[in-house]
């Protein structure tokens, strides 16, 4: 196995549970509230259009929180992710909603060989997901293959811009790595994650990631018979990305001073032709 998955898939297989177990998550409310959808997909709805009756399949669904948020909205889901925890707790979330949705466990470059080719109406996927694949082109390639003619990409997804900002700086805006895609990933060492574990900490520290330029992320689509239907950059996150330097209204994170610097995340659909 290639040593990136190795790694990156141990790193999230320790995450799963923490997160299912993490009150940012709140499983609760999924499986209290048959109407309950995350807040993810809730700030995407206004863009994301009428999706019920449609087939959609959601790359890198972890636990399957965005996936069953797009259940509830009518689509009929597939999740797909190569952590098997990950798998494991969005089974479980699901079968404790009665929700109808499928997951796979796959890695997303073998996603043509896991889900049915050319047979999706929508795939989404985002917040966290491009920086752990080495090659956009190769995902851009993925993309295509899964959707039908006329089918649809939906995809929100951290701004690379905001990937190459220096996160340890309280002080400033510091570009510290790179924008465009590396051969060679960036290492982590970590034992933390994004939400609060009540002190619990990963063995698995070690992750590799890249990052991906928008001229990339465009140009891959548009090799592999996609075309930009929508952009729109956002100048807020999920997720406190940049801490000392952000407020959190909203359920987003935007820069406490001077929001309009920079964009921090995007919104972005593309067309099958
Ligand atoms: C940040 S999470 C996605 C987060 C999602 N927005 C959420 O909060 O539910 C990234 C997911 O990508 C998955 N992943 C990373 N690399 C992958 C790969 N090569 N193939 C399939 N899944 C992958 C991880 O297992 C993880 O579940």
């Amino acid at each position: 196995m290639t040593s990136y998955i190795r790694l990156n898939k141990a790193n999230w297989d320790e995450r799963a549970p923490l997160h299912a177990a993490s009150k940012e998550y709140d499983l609760s409310s999924f499986i209290n509230d048959p109407e309950h959808i995350s807040e993810v997909v809730r700030f995407d709805r206004p863009l994301l259009g009428d999706i019920s009756g449609r087939r959609g399949i959601h790359l890198q669904c972890h636990i399957g929180t965005d996936t069953i948020s797009l259940a509830r909205l009518g689509a009929a889901m597939t999740g797909l992710d190569f952590s098997p925890a990950s798998i494991a707790q969005a089974r479980l979330l699901s079968e404790k909603c009665g929700t109808q949705a499928q997951f796979i466990e796959s890695e997303v470059y073998s996603a043509l060989q896991a889900a049915e080719p050319s047979s999706f109406d929508f795939v989404y996927t985002g917040i966290g997901a491009l920086c752990w694949l080495p090659d956009i082109d190769q995902w851009a390639r993925i993309v295509s293959g899964l959707l039908r003619p006329g089918g649809r990409l939906f995809i929100r997804e951290a701004h690379p811009i905001l990937w190459s900002l220096d996160e340890s700086r309280q002080d400033a805006l510091v570009v510290r790595y790179p924008y465009f895609e590396q051969k060679e990933p960036m290492i982590w060492d970590d034992e933390t994650t994004y939400v609060d574990t009540d002190g619990r900490r990963i063995q698995s520290t070690v992750t590799h990631e890249w990052n991906h330029g928008l001229g990339e992320i465009f140009t891959a689509l548009l090799n592999h018979r996609m075309e930009i239907a929508f952009f729109h950059e956002h100048d807020c996150v999920p997720w406190e990305a940049l801490p000392g330097q952000m407020v959190l209204e909203n359920e987003q994170w935007r820069l406490a001073a001077d929001r309009h610097r920079l964009p921090l995340a995007y919104t972005l659909q593309a067309v099958k032709l």
